[in-house]
């Protein structure tokens, strides 16, 4: 193996590409095995996020979720965790049958967008539940949002659970001089390579503090990853850390400052506004459209087709980029050009801020009943009353607004349909 042994794919296609795609040898290493070329890249990686182990995952954040939560929660026990997780976290929920608590973090006042969790939330959760074994947060959101994650570890530890960090979007932090969530004092974080640093797409890395052990964290990656991980992603995430440590953080630390410049400029010359949090990532830039009267689709739409730039995600408020350092000066100041642009041209538009409230659905049945029940395909707006078989979270971000096991209800419905949703779009059911 590989099966291509290394030759050119049709038409030199992946030329360099096979050339590195190796498989376990005394050379290359192997990942579940705590030796050779791979650990010494982890121990590196590790060093680079001041984290005590570092796995690397071929298998993306989601493989990493799925270990964290296997590595501090069994069948039966609870879990606390902020309803801005992502649909792994959920999905691992039911693939071990833990129970989750849920809190919501509070909105951002006048957007439509979650603040990020908070202490008093936190607070709040442990002593409500403190039969839970461990608090899940996401830090940073995806709309760029960070948390105070060492007050949050302290209330978290002194109620005698563990935090896990979904920081699946906050992999450039130490490159930029912030701290990693296991600096900050979580037990395992779980960071994205593929969305903020330069590699490859599913390449995630699972960090760790003393609490683990690396026989611990092997057992758990693997169970949830594929016996073949691939070398390019493994080769993608030690050459990524490298070029963050050698230069490229440097070159992320210039581009924030003209994020911020191109912040202040859409501040100051478009009808758009820039969500602000207590604390944030500086490398995402989110847009907030509301008070323009324009969609964040109708803008994405008018970036694509007529400026020829995809945003990462919109959604009816917002349009959202990741810049990363790989993101030029140029490219910004097109993008900012494009803003003022679109706003320019639709200057006379009436608007309302008309910002949403979450819904809150009820469980009926557990998450793992529910996944694993016989399901039906049902049209979005027939499915009310009818309990999710399958995560609704609109994709990006992935955020389910629906859990399997929920009953489905109007006010779901309808707000599925401002997030993207259409009328006859097909959900997931358990069948009646
Ligand atoms: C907050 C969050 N956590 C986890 C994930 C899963 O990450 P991956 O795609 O690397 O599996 C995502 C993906 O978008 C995410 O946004």
């Amino acid at each position: 193996m590989p099966g291509h042994k290394g030759n050119v794919l049709y038409r030199n296609a992946f030329l360099d590409a096979v050339r590195i795609d190796y498989t376990e040898l005394p050379q290359t290493g192997n990942l579940y095995k705590d030796c050779g070329p791979i650990s010494e890249s982890e121990a590196l990686a590790a060093e680079y996020f001041g984290a005590s182990k570092c796995a690397f995952l071929t298998g993306g954040s989601t493989q990493g979720i799925m270990a964290a939560l296997s590595l501090v929660c069994r069948e039966n026990e609870h879990i606390i965790v902020d309803r801005n997780c992502h649909r792994s976290v959920t999905n691992t929920c039911g693939l071990i049958g833990i129970t989750p608590y849920y809190f919501y973090p509070e909105m951002l006042a006048g957007f439509s967008i979650c603040r990020s969790v908070s202490e008093k939330e936190v607070l709040r959760s442990v002593e409500n539940h403190p039969d839970a074994k461990a608090v899940v947060v996401t830090s940073p959101t995806y709309y760029g949002a960070a948390a105070d994650l060492e007050s949050i570890a302290k209330i978290v530890h002194s109620a005698n659970m563990m935090l896990i960090v979904d920081e699946a979007h906050g992999a450039h932090f130490p490159a930029i001089g912030m701290k990693n969530a296991i600096q900050c004092g979580a037990d395992l974080a779980v960071c994205s390579a593929h969305k903020t640093m330069p590699a490859l797409t599913q390449g995630a890395y699972l960090l760790a503090n003393e609490s683990f052990s690396v026989s611990q964290i092997r057992r758990a990656t693997s169970l949830f990853g594929t016996s073949s991980p691939s070398y390019l992603v493994m080769a993608s995430l030690d050459l990524s850390r490298a070029y963050l440590c050698l230069g490229g953080g440097e070159k992320y630390r210039n581009i924030i400052l003209k994020i911020n410049e191109v912040k202040l400029k859409i501040l100051k010359e478009t009808k758009f506004r820039i969500p602000v949090f207590e604390k944030s990532d500086p490398c995402r830039l989110t847009v907030d459209t509301a008070i323009s009267g324009l969609t964040g689709f109708f803008v994405a739409e008018c970036l694509r087709n007529s400026y020829k730039i995809d945003c990462e995600m919109a959604d009816r408020d917002h349009v959202i980029f990741i810049i990363t350092c790989e993101d030029s000066e140029g490219k910004l100041e097109l993008l900012c050009e494009a803003f003022l642009q679109i706003s320019k041209k639709y200057e006379n538009l009436k608007s309302a801020i008309n910002t949403i409230s979450i819904p809150k659905p009820v469980a009926s049945m557990s998450i793992r009943k529910a996944l694993f029940s016989k399901a039906e395909s049902c049209i979005l707006m027939e499915s009310d009353g009818k309990i999710a078989a399958e995560p609704i979270a609109p994709y990006p971000p992935g955020i389910p607004v629906i859990l399997p096991g929920e009953r489905i209800d109007r006010l779901c419905i309808e707000y599925l349909l401002t997030q993207g949703y259409n009328k006859t779009e097909e959900v997931l059911v358990v069948q009646s």
